[in-house]
């Protein structure tokens, strides 16, 4: 498969290691998979403008850094979101890389995605998990699963292992 992973962290630290493990799982199963780390990218947040189902056809009215991740909820097999839990949801970064795909209706070619979240705490994941469950079943997507890491669950060897492991057996 041709799996998409978006990082929605700027850092290379709890979600960028959940996202390298699932990349280092589902290589060695033989998938391609390409990381894009959207925290660090610019783009802006959906204007609702409708340019997109109008005279857009399809392109966005912003020109920005969603065009480099546009092609991939276009041909990817599967999507990944790997997201830093801000305040009870998934990060500003990725939210705007979500809501963008508004121009396409929803990945194109995609049937499976997985959700991996980091936090500070535990029990912080509720709104997270509801919007990607919603989300999955709106486009059609089967959710071939979650792994959340808390507190020193980051980076440990065997949360690692464990996105490894899933990554494998997908
Ligand atoms: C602006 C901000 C808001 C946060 N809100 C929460 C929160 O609501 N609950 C929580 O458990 N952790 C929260 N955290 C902690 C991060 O989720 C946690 O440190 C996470 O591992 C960061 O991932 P990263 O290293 O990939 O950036 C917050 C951190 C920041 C910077």
């Amino acid at each position: 498969m041709k799996i998409a992973v978006f990082n929605g962290s700027a850092r290379k630290e709890n979600t960028y290691a959940l996202a390298e493990a699932f990349r280092e799982g589902a290589e060695a199963a033989g998938h391609e998979v390409e990381v894009y780390q959207v925290g660090k990218m610019k783009i802006g947040g959906c204007l609702g403008c409708e340019y997109c189902h109008t005279k857009g056809e399809g392109n966005c009215v912003q020109k920005d850094d969603f065009e480099k991740i546009l092609p991939a909820y276009k041909e990817a097999d599967m999507i990944v979101f790997a997201s830093p839990i801000y305040y009870f949801a998934m990060n500003t970064h990725m939210q705007a890389a979500i809501q963008r795909v508004y121009c396409i209706g929803k990945p194109l070619k995609a049937k499976k995605a997985a959700l991996l979240l980091s936090s500070g705490s535990d029990g912080v994941y509720d709104s997270a998990i509801a919007q990607f469950k919603d989300y999955m079943a709106y486009a059609g997507i089967e959710n071939a699963g979650i792994i959340t890491a808390h507190g020193s669950e980051n980076k440990s060897g065997s949360k690692l292992e464990e996105v490894r492991e899933f990554a494998k057996s997908l």
